[in-house]
């Protein structure tokens, strides 16, 4: 019933770091990254290519992007919200765009200031660009699970969003439980119907671990026969503009589990360790994740 074998893409570097109020130096993320990138991992989001003013964090992403070892088995994307941004992206070379919005209005609005409805052209527009520039695209939902302004969302809402998506010609769909409210027969509730119009291969899961619920929600994924999971080294994350979201899934925690699964995912856990106390040592505090704290002695 479980996967053999399941893809992480770990998003430290973008959803991790966004958040962070120290700000990182540009040498330190690209040390950071380069050891992500030695961990067996097979795809990182570097950055995001958003408005300077809305995530500050990231304002280095054209250096970020320049800077790094760039490896030829690993898949490096970054966020990217609009025309704008894919052309600063493609002046450094992105091996994958990411564009994003929400299932629900009012965290669309919050996050990048406009309606669904005025969005999808915007990221129509995109997709269409970076396909023909030979990039792979892949298109965040967020707020699937609930939404921090307006509460419950219901599968009806996420399947009308992902039809757009699928539409514009995106290659895959990553459901983001924004704030990390979900549980699992929630999780088997959404998947259920958007299963009925698509394959699992299509979708990745990205869970906030805000109330210790994103574990069990990976298993209930997988369960449904998702394979891809975003997760974060350190459990970093958050979206400035939901409030309530901490930190995503640690990758270190994911891994514990599926290496004692028996779930193959190609990444070694002890040097995933390594990238981690790097991090911790740059953002000035201790990180949220299981492992660290096993590692710190704790
Ligand atoms: P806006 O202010 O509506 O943009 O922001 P605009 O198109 O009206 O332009 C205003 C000004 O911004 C103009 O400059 C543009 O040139 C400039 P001016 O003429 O006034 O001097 N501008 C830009 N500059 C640089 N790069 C750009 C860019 N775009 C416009 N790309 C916008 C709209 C989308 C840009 C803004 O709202 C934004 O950047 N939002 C990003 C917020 C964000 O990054 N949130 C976190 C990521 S999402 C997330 O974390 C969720 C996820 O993890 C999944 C989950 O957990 O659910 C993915
Ligand atoms: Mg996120």
């Amino acid at each position: 019933k479980l996967p053999k074998k399941v893809v992480i893409k770990e998003v430290g570097p973008r959803d991790g770091l966004q958040n962070e109020k120290v700000q990182i130096e540009t040498s330190d993320k690209v040390s950071f990254i380069n050891l992500l990138s030695d961990t067996g991992l097979s795809y990182i989001e570097v950055t995001s290519f958003v408005h300077p003013k809305w995530i500050p964090q990231l304002s280095d992403a054209f250096e970020v992007m320049q800077q790094i070892k760039r490896q030829q088995d690993v898949t490096y994307a970054a966020l990217i919200p609009n025309m704008q941004g894919l052309e600063r992206a493609l002046q450094v070379g992105i091996d994958e765009a990411n564009v994003f919005m929400s299932a629900s209005e009012s965290h669309n609005k919050n996050n990048i200031n406009k309606t669904i409805v005025d969005t999808y052209p915007v990221l129509n527009e995109v997709v269409r660009h970076a396909k023909q520039q030979q990039l792979t695209v892949r298109g965040y939902v967020s707020t699937v699970l609930g939404c921090p302004y307006e509460g419950d969302v219901s599968p009806q809402q996420v399947l009308d969003v992902v039809h757009r998506l699928f539409d514009m010609g995106v290659d895959e769909i990553s459901l983001g439980d924004t704030i990390g409210v979900g549980v699992p027969n929630e999780v088997e509730r959404l998947l259920e119907v958007l299963l009925k119009s698509y394959k699992p291969h299509q979708f990745a899961m990205h869970f906030h671990d805000t109330r210790g619920t994103a574990i069990a929600n990976i298993i209930k994924s997988m369960e449904m026969g998702i394979t891809i999971f975003d997760s974060a080294v350190g459990g970093l994350g958050g979206c400035p503009y939901a409030k309530g979201a901490s930190g995503n899934v640690a990758t270190e925690d994911v891994l514990y589990t599926l290496n004692k699964m028996g779930i193959t995912t190609n990444v070694s856990l002890e040097r995933l360790l390594q990238a981690a106390q790097y991090i911790e040592h740059k953002i000035n505090r201790t990180v949220n994740s299981k492992q660290m704290a096993i590692l710190r002695g704790e």
